[in-house]
């Protein structure tokens, strides 16, 4: 069986104030106004693994939310007892899908926050990266040329020709190596070399393959994924938990890509974005003749390249004579910040929960 599995864990801190603790970016409409942007990435997989086949990933926290959004039924959505990042989804989801009987299953790791483009070919592209991986024991991955030297993505090595493997006209490559989150000179290397795609973030492998990375990268997670998943065919929640908080809280890149011994990756032949922070808007989102991206109840003159969101109908946002600004207004907070300083707006929606 193939399974798809949306991981859609993550806080979104960085769309503060739009997103907040209970409400993260995944549940709200940042790139279709009438869609969320969990339940586009559910509907865009569906025809591929059908609606039975395809799982959310959150933690529990965030559960309830999801569930009452009606992206997935209730035994679809997988919740993690605990925050682990996503070596800790991953190896809940596992452990969740060996406890199913669905141990010989290819899992595809997809994401909430991605703005993607042509879903017929994505889909296409999906099913080529699960027969590779079936096909090659390896985790396949989605590469994406780069184009600006992004720190907050991970980079991937492509390794030659000889050790490529193809699926209905798609070729992938062996990984030669993979740096998640790279300082921004190494990041600048890596753009000038002409050799590394950026990582999509996707995840394709089979369940067996997974374990035999994992053992040799994590050995301890190895150990608790399958005490996981005995505990939670045992039906006993609380050994399932208790092997779950043992986890590092790491990132699956850091955790296993990074030194994972058979790697592949496949070039992404559809149109791809992380939609990470407010700057991402003006890339995505349709601009004004001067690059302004306004939505919402605001007024704009004179400015150039600022994105203006206004969620408070109640309340008008007057902007004048800036450039390359984020200016977001909702009903009880505001935030104004340089576009460049986007990626930081974390440190504000983190001193907001201090307060409380
Ligand atoms: N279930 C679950 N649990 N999901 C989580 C958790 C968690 O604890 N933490 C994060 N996620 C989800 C997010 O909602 C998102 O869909 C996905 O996992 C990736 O997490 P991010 O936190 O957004 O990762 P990132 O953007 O910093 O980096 C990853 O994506 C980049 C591309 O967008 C890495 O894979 C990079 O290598 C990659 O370039
Ligand atoms: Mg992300």
């Amino acid at each position: 069986a193939r399974v798809g599995v949306v991981m859609a864990g993550g806080s979104g801190e960085r769309f503060w104030p739009l997103s907040r603790p209970g409400r993260p970016k995944q549940l709200l409409c940042l790139t279709d106004p009438n869609v969320t942007m969990l339940e586009e990435a559910v509907r865009r997989v569906e025809p591929l693994f059908g609606v039975d086949g395809t799982y959310v990933a959150t933690s529990t926290p965030l559960r309830e939310a999801i569930i009452d959004c009606g992206v997935a039924p209730e035994s679809l959505v997988l919740s993690e007892p605990a925050r682990r990042n996503t070596l800790g989804a991953i190896c809940w989801i596992v452990a969740n899908l060996i406890s199913r009987d669905l141990g010989d299953a290819t899992v595809a790791i997809l994401t909430a926050d991605h703005l993607i483009g042509s879903p017929d070919t994505f889909r296409e592209c999906l099913a080529s990266a699960m027969d590779i991986a079936e096909r090659e024991d390896g985790i396949v991955t989605l590469g994406v040329p780069p184009t600006r030297p992004e720190t907050g993505y991970g980079y991937i090595e492509e390794g030659d020709h000889s050790s490529s493997a193809a699926s209905n006209g798609r070729v992938a490559r062996r990984a030669q190596s993979f740096r998640e989150k790279p300082s921004e000179a190494t990041a600048e290397e890596f753009l000038s070399s002409g050799r590394f795609l950026w990582n999509s973030g996707m995840f394709f492998f089979t369940v067996a393959t997974f374990l035999a990375e994992l053992i040799r990268t994590q050995p301890a997670a190895h150990l608790a994924l399958l005490n996981m998943a005995g505990a939670l065919r045992a039906n006993d929640r609380d050994a399932a938990r208790r092997e779950f908080e043992s986890l590092p809280n790491i990132s699956v890149d850091y955790a296993v890509m990074e030194r994972a011994e058979r790697m592949f990756v496949l070039r992404a032949d559809f149109p791809w974005d992380d939609v990470g922070a407010w700057d991402a808007m003006a890339r995505t989102l349709p601009s004004d003749e001067r690059g302004n991206v306004i939505q919402g109840n605001a007024v704009v003159e004179d400015s150039e390249d600022c994105v203006v969101i206004n969620d408070e109908p109640g309340i008008t946002v007057g902007v004048l004579g800036l450039r390359d600004l984020v200016v977001v207004a909702t009903k009880d907070a505001v935030l104004v910040c340089p576009k460049s300083q986007a990626q930081r707006v974390r440190t504000i929606s983190e001193a907001v929960s201090k307060r409380r």
